[in-house]
């Protein structure tokens, strides 16, 4: 008589646990990674295609060696363009303070491309791409290269210049952040 092994048995929990996993739809992957505590950052361009901003949680350390990230941007943004013409980008990352900023770039009270840094105080590092003057760090890039995937297009920069603010001696709370689809701080 033939007997169920060791293997067959943990092959069938895994079919059953898979089929009663939710599909990864669309919504299921967006509650999923709003409960992924992220930093709140202004990316920024400056050049020839004119000045824009836009507010971005999707940033991330690529390489170290040479320094490089990644910025994710809509494909629908028409700031699309301006990145890839001006080949420049910086990454300002909020202090907690900076809400009504991070509203304003992203959209929500209805001001678009260089009239949103009528609000702020913005210098430059070293591509000229507007970088926020009280920002916890900021990194100013020159773009590396760009590739559509899915909704969104990403950006990989090479980091030319950075700015850091020194931490707060007593520990304080200082970043603005994004999580459960609200602000907080860390
Ligand atoms: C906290 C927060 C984080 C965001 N992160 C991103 C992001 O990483 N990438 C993105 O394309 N849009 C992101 N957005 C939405 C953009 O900031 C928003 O669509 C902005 O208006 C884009 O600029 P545009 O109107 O010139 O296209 C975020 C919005 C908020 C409030």
């Amino acid at each position: 008589m033939a007997t169920e092994n060791t293997a067959d048995r943990s092959a069938k929990a895994q079919e059953s646990a898979t089929a009663a996993l939710p599909p990864a739809t669309g919504e299921a992957f967006r509650d999923a990674i709003a409960r992924l505590p992220s930093g709140v950052n202004i990316v920024a361009t400056a050049g020839p295609a004119g000045k824009a901003g836009f507010t971005a949680t999707a940033v991330a350390s690529v390489s170290d060696d040479p320094p490089t990230v990644l910025v994710c941007l809509n494909s629908k943004s028409p700031q699309n363009r301006l990145m890839q013409e001006n080949a420049q980008f910086s990454i300002s990352l909020l202090p907690k303070d900076a809400v009504t900023l991070a509203n304003i770039f992203a959209g929500r009270t209805g001001l678009h491309l260089e009239d949103r840094f009528r609000h702020g105080e913005w210098t430059a590092l070293s591509t000229g791409s507007p970088v926020l003057a009280d920002a916890i760090m900021a990194l100013d890039c020159r773009l590396h290269s760009f590739q559509d995937v899915g909704s969104h297009v990403v950006y990989f920069g090479t980091v030319v210049a950075t700015l850091t603010k020194p931490r707060d001696p007593e520990g304080a709370k200082e970043v603005l952040i994004y999580h459960d689809r609200h602000y907080g701080e860390a």
